[in-house]
């Protein structure tokens, strides 16, 4: 069977496999070019605005270090996989690849102990990621990049040029044409002074275009244009953030009593293409008291059910619904960019293929096996491809 379930899956794969080669964006050659084209959702926002809780709530698992201050340091790319109804959760690390975590704690720890044999016990960071697969039925296929949050001043013990190198490391990811930036914004905050929307509206402005109205264009076009006009062309443009971005606004249950954020989740304070999605996370007395998230949860969807502000809003509020949305946009995503992913592997193919005749023999095992894996996903991809383009039918007519 030919699904988009399977394509998400390769597209986890060879991203995996890129990675065991050393490409995670930074080099220049085949690989890192396919690393590029392949999309996903880089997790973007001010520190502790919760970024990792609202990665733990898509993901349904308590798993990921969380608290005030800087707590993620390195970038750690989230793998979820669908796996059967009924078969076992597990975790695996790119960097120990013959051990499955069943006990979650576990995850959580090793991400601790992994982030420090990099950067030390400090509060430093470091560009190079963590892979982190997770195999569940409760999961939806989707591929997730939880990054240190975006911070304005160094703290004890941080270089000076801390606030500039998160900026930029975070940037990297959120710059591709291909990432959906999952912009996260606490309520209790204004959203004018949002971290998580400023870098959105810098690397995703394209939306403006679309969303300018078509008589601000006849105006344009019949050049009677006044100052009136482009004054308005620029509010509409500082106000629309473009395609790639989906809107999470965090900690509803912490804004002053008597306030609510109707305006942004109802697209009239900052307007985004796709809907603004509300969330409410655990507080940090509910993790010390180690509510689970199952309860969380419940919750949360009580949260809205009962809201006398949201309750309209309920069925397009909280995480699983952003788990969801998520999930099908990705799909969206890779079906549009079947042509130019499909011409890119085309190349890798071809590169890597020549790469293994020069190699010849004496070459290391484990490089050899990495070349050959992603040489053989990328033939499944394109073949699944192929298909795709046919109309969807496996071996469609030819
Ligand atoms: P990150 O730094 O952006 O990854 O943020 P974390 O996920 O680590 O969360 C920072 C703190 O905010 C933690 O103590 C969380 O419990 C708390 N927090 C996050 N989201 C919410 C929320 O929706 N409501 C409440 N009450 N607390 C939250
Ligand atoms: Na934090
Ligand atoms: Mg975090």
């Amino acid at each position: 069977m030919t699904t988009m379930e399977s394509l998400i899956g390769l597209v986890n794969r060879i991203q995996r496999a890129c990675t065991m080669l050393g490409d995670y964006g930074g080099g220049d050659n085949a690989f890192s070019s396919l690393w590029e084209a392949l999309p996903s959702v880089a997790v973007v926002g001010g520190q502790s605005s919760g970024k990792s809780s609202v990665l733990e709530s898509v993901v349904g698992r308590d798993f990921l270090p969380r608290g005030s201050g800087i707590v993620t340091r390195r970038p750690l790319v989230l793998q979820l996989h669908k796996t059967e109804d009924g078969s076992q959760e597990y975790a695996e690390f790119l960097h120990l690849p013959k051990r499955r975590f069943t006990d979650f704690s576990m995850v959580r720890k090793e991400i601790q102990d992994e982030t420090d044999r990099v950067t030390g016990k400090t509060k430093q960071i470091s560009p190079i990621p963590i892979h982190l697969s997770i195999y569940s039925p409760n999961v939806v296929n989707l591929t997730l990049i939880d990054l240190p949050g975006l911070t304005k001043v160094a703290v004890e013990g941080q270089p000076d040029t801390i606030v500039e190198d998160i900026e930029s490391m975070v940037r990297s990811y959120v710059e591709k044409p291909n990432s959906v930036i999952l912009a996260i914004s606490p309520a209790n905050q204004d959203i004018a002074t949002s971290d998580a929307m400023k870098l959105a509206r810098e690397v995703d402005p394209t939306g403006t275009v679309h969303l300018l109205s078509s008589v601000v264009k006849l105006y344009i076009l019949c050049r009677k244009l006044s100052s009136n006009l482009i004054l308005s062309y620029k509010l509409i443009e500082r106000t629309v953030a473009g395609e790639r971005t989906f809107g999470v606004l965090t900690k509803l249950d912490l804004m002053d009593k008597g306030t609510n954020a109707l305006d942004v989740l109802e697209g009239r304070s900052y307007r985004l293409q796709h809907p603004w999605v509300g969330i409410v996370n655990r507080s940090q007395a509910d993790i010390n008291r180690n509510i689970d998230m199952i309860v969380a949860r419940r919750k949360e969807r009580e949260y809205f059910a009962t809201s006398p502000d949201y309750g309209h809003l309920a069925g397009k509020m909280g995480s699983e619904y952003l788990a969801k949305l998520l999930s099908k946009h990705l799909e969206s995503v890779i079906r549009s960019r079947i042509p130019s992913i499909t011409s890119l592997i085309n190349k890798s193919i071809e590169e890597l293929e020549s790469e293994m005749d020069h190699l010849g023999r004496p070459i290391a095992v484990d490089a050899g096996a990495q070349l050959y894996t992603i040489l053989e996903l990328c033939r499944a991809f394109d073949r699944i491809f192929k298909e795709h383009l046919d109309g969807g039918r496996p071996g469609g007519d030819r």
